[in-house]
């Protein structure tokens, strides 16, 4: 009974001395943004997290409230991938709580968005790390970093983030994120497991001394993961091509015997001297080269001039292909690579964007909207980020950064995670060809749960949205019929539709 009344006596302690520290900060509230007329849905608040005072670390986030019942809500981070690109990705092209209209010659126009996954939830979109964004440091050298570094800062900013909104403490959180967040996202949550048994053992030892003003991190109320399209582990994400391209009838079926054969299965298998599968995996990048690497069913405009191209020489076909209930058209064009086709990301130095794109001579990026919008001084203010003239231009994804890939496979990550009880929902837009689905359904089934809800279609609006498999240990596959590897970005309805599904722990 006195651990009880201890731990009762500890909790009310707590309570007091969270309602005595701040709650949200008035000074980040966002009160308007260029480009929206009218009232916020719900409160929006952004600034700076600084996670290192001595070097001057600085991690920028847009936070957005709960559109439903904010104080019931989960919080969810979101993370975009890269590395080395801006979470306002997600926020603009992705799951916002705006849909941005370009404009030729003014400024982009905001709209609500229907599907905002602000909807369900409370949402927190971070800039990490730094150097990516709006998120800066002060020494330069900050910028040369990794997996691990990054995962330990992330975790930083969680705990002074919680200690600004203590009024979202209790709320379920969760972590997620999409392409090389597929890194972030799992090794940020074994951070957060490891950082709050760190706290909990500090306070129970902190029982006996009645100094419970000393108990200074939150204990983060984690509960799982969302991951789309996610980096995972270079042999089954190097593995995945091959029978992609071959499922979606962009290589022939001799070529994929011929390449089965020579290869003996395993596609992923760098400077093996094996002349004959090298020379195959050549001829299947051949073929699939000049094909949208986000989006098989997207076109995808190579040597084209960004201010040459213009959508009105397009077949009409070819722009609905794909199409589904949004107000906006997705972006035609992006990076046509992320990393060179095929090749998932290895150990060490993961190249940068701007470094591929002069490698491979494609100039298939459309970032305009956000460029735009985001480099706009008064856009700057709003959202309390620096200006230009103190840390530089707003960029999609950056290369200032140098960014070293060592955390390794991150499928003894998802054991540990899964098995300790934390839920996690992998789905993969089924037409992107950069992180194919073939290699998330090969890995999450390599796990060896058992499976307890068999592949089946999963419902969206009375239609397939794509497919499903449960596993034990709250571990989902999920698959979004037709999207690519942005998958809110395509597929948003079903995209909300999951997500909700996911969050409140229903069925798929
Ligand atoms: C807001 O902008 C829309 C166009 O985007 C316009 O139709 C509407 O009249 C504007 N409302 C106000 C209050 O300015
Ligand atoms: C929001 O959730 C809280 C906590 O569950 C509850 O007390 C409150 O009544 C809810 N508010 C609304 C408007 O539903
Ligand atoms: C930046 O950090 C590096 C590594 O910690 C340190 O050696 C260097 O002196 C710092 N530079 C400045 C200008 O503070
Ligand atoms: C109590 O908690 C504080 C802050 O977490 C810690 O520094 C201190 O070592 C703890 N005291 C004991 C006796 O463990
Ligand atoms: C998995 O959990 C074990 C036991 O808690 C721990 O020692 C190990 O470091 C963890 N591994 C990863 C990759 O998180
Ligand atoms: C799965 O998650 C639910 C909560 O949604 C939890 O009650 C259940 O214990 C979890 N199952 C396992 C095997 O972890």
């Amino acid at each position: 009974m006195g651990w009880l009344v201890e731990a009762l006596v500890a909790s009310i302690l707590l309570s007091l001395c969270f309602a005595i520290t701040e709650s949200a900060p008035k000074s980040a509230l966002v009160t308007k943004l260029p480009g929206f007329n009218g009232t916020f849905p719900s409160k929006h608040y952004a600034g700076y997290v600084a996670i290192d005072k001595e070097r001057n670390k600085n991690l920028w986030y847009y936070f957005v409230e709960s559109e439903r019942n904010a104080s019931r809500d989960p919080v969810v981070l979101w993370l975009n991938g890269g590395p080395g690109c801006s979470s306002m990705d997600g926020f603009i092209y992705e799951h916002g709580p705006f849909n941005f209209e370009r404009k030729k010659t003014e400024e982009p126009r905001l709209h609500l968005n229907r599907y905002s996954w602000s909807k369900v939830s409370n949402i927190i979109y971070l800039d990490s790390p730094v150097g990516v964004g709006y998120s800066y440091s002060k020494n330069k050298s900050d910028y040369t970093t990794n997996d691990a570094e990054t995962a330990t800062d992330t975790y930083a900013f969680l705990i002074e983030w919680f200690k600004m909104f203590p009024e979202f403490q209790s709320n379920p959180f969760y972590i997620s994120g999409e392409s090389y967040a597929g890194i972030y996202v799992p090794t940020l949550a074994s951070e957060v497991v490891k950082g709050n048994k760190n706290v909990m053992r500090k306070e129970k030892r902190n029982e006996t001394s009645t100094n419970h003003k000393k108990v200074t991190k939150p204990v983060i109320n984690f509960k799982g993961y969302l991951i789309g399209n996610g980096v995972t582990d270079q042999v089954f994400d190097g593995n995945a091509l091959v029978p992609f391209v071959h499922g979606m009838g962009l290589i022939s079926n001799e070529l994929f015997e011929e390449t089965k054969a020579s290869c003996k299965g395993h596609y992923y298998n760098e400077n093996n001297g094996n002349n004959e599968c090298s020379a195959s995996l050549a001829k299947i990048t051949d073929d699939v080269q000049p094909l949208n690497v986000y989006n098989i069913l997207e076109p995808c405009y190579h040597k084209t001039s960004m201010t040459a191209f213009d959508f009105g020489s397009l077949p009409p076909s070819f722009l609905n292909l794909g199409q589904t209930e949004r107000p906006l058209p997705v972006r035609k064009r992006m990076f046509g690579r992320a990393w060179p086709l095929g090749q998932a990301v290895r150990p060490g130095i993961v190249p940068n964007w701007p470094q591929i794109l002069a490698d491979s001579s494609v100039p298939c990026i459309d970032d305009r909207v956000a460029t735009a919008w985001l480099n706009d001084p008064a856009v700057r203010k709003a959202v309390h980020a620096k200006e230009k003239s103190e840390i530089g231009r707003w960029i999609l994804c950056t290369n200032q950064i140098v960014y070293t890939h060592d955390a390794g496979s991150m499928i003894r990550f998802h054991r540990n995670l899964t098995l300790s009880g934390y839920r996690a929902l992998i789905f993969s837009g089924d037409h992107d060809m950069c992180v194919p689905y073939t290699g998330s359904e090969a890995w999450t089934k390599s796990m060896g749960y058992k499976v307890v809800d068999e592949w089946r279609p999963w419902m969206s609006n009375d239609n397939v949205a794509g497919f499903t498999q449960g596993y034990a240990n709250n571990l989902t596959f999920l698959t979004v019929k037709g999207s690519g590897h942005t998958v809110p970005e395509y597929k948003p309805r079903e995209a909300l539709d999951f997500y909700s599904r996911f969050l409140a722990g229903e069925k798929m």
